[in-house]
C-alpha cells in the first residue's frame, strides 16, 4: 500500500485527481465509483476540470434496497447531483435497489463488472472497516450479494435521512472479490473519526472482521488520507 498524507481533504482531492489524469492518460477506460461524503471534493475537482468521460464507463460500489434512482436519498440520485449531471459517461452502472428479484440482481451486476473490468476504483472507509457495503464477517471471495446493514453503517447513513427509521437496512453491494479484481484503487480518509479503521486497515491482521484489511494483499492501492485519519500510524 503506499500512503499518500495529505493536510487536508481539498488537498488529497486534488492527489485524487492528478492520479485520475495519469490513469486515463494510461487508457482507463471504466471507473470503480463511491459514495458517502468521503468522495464529494474529489468529484468537484473532476468536475472543474477538463477531463472527458464521454466514451467512458462507470460502475458503482452499492446501492439501497427499496429506493429507485429518482429518490433524492439513493445512490443513484448523489451520484446523479455530484458528477453525472455535470460529466456524462457513456454509460453509468449501479446495482437496481428496486430490482423484484434481487438475487438475479446481483447475479446481473456480476456480469456487468465481468464485461466491464474496473481499471480504477475510489474507495471510502466505514468506522467498521466496511468497504462498499461489505460489513465485518463479509467473506473475503463474496461477489456482488444483498447486506443486511450494520446498526453502525444505519446510524452513520441517519444523517443523510430524516430520521434512522427511513434508512434502509438492506443494500445491494459489489462484492470483496469484485473490488480486488480492480486494477489500481485509491482509498481516502478524512477526518479523526476514520483514523481507528485506517489503522487497522494498514498495519493490522488481515481478517474478514476489518475487510478493508484485504487490500494489503492488492498490489496498487493508493491510501490518500489527513493528518487526523493518519494519525495512529506509525
Ligand atoms: C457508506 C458507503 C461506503 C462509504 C462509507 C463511508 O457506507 N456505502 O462506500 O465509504 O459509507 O461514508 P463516508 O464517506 O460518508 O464517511
Amino acid at each position: 500500500m503506499k500512503i499518500i498524507k495529505v493536510k487536508d481533504q481539498l488537498e488529497g482531492a486534488k492527489v485524487g485527481l492528478d492520479i485520475l489524469k495519469e490513469q486515463i492518460a494510461a487508457g482507463a477506460q471504466t471507473f470503480g465509483l463511491a459514495t458517502g461524503s468521503t468522495p464529494v471534493e474529489f468529484y468537484n475537482q473532476v468536475i472543474n476540470s477538463d477531463l472527458d468521460f464521454s466514451d467512458k464507463t462507470s460502475i458503482n460500489l452499492d446501492e439501497y434496497v427499496g429506493l429507485d434512482g429518482s429518490d433524492e436519498q439513493s445512490y443513484r440520485y448523489f451520484m446523479s447531483q455530484h458528477l453525472f449531471n455535470e460529466k456524462p459517461f457513456k454509460e453509468n452502472f449501479l446495482p437496481d435497489g428496486k430490482a423484484a428479484d434481487l438475487e438475479a440482481e446481483t447475479k446481473h451486476y456480476d456480469s456487468i463488472i465481468d464485461a466491464h473490468p474496473i481499471d480504477f476504483q475510489i474507495l471510502g472507509i466505514g468506522h467498521n472497516g466496511h468497504i462498499g457495503f461489505n460489513e465485518p464477517g463479509t467473506p473475503f471471495d463474496s461477489t456482488t450479494h444483498v447486506v443486511d446493514l450494520t446498526e453502525s453503517t444505519i446510524n452513520a447513513n441517519a444523517r443523510y435521512f430524516e430520521c434512522e427509521a427511513d434508512v434502509p437496512k438492506k443494500a445491494v453491494s459489489m462484492g470483496i472479490a469484485s473490488i480486488m479484481k480492480s486494477k489500481t484503487i485509491v482509498l481516502m480518509a478524512w477526518g479523526e473519526g476514520k483514523s481507528e479503521a485506517i489503522q487497522a486497515m494498514v498495519e493490522g491482521e488481515i481478517t474478514e472482521s476489518m475487510p478493508a484489511s484485504i487490500l494489503q494483499k492488492h498490489d496498487d492501492v493508493i491510501v490518500i488520507v489527513d493528518e487526523a485519519a493518519a494519525k495512529l500510524l506509525k
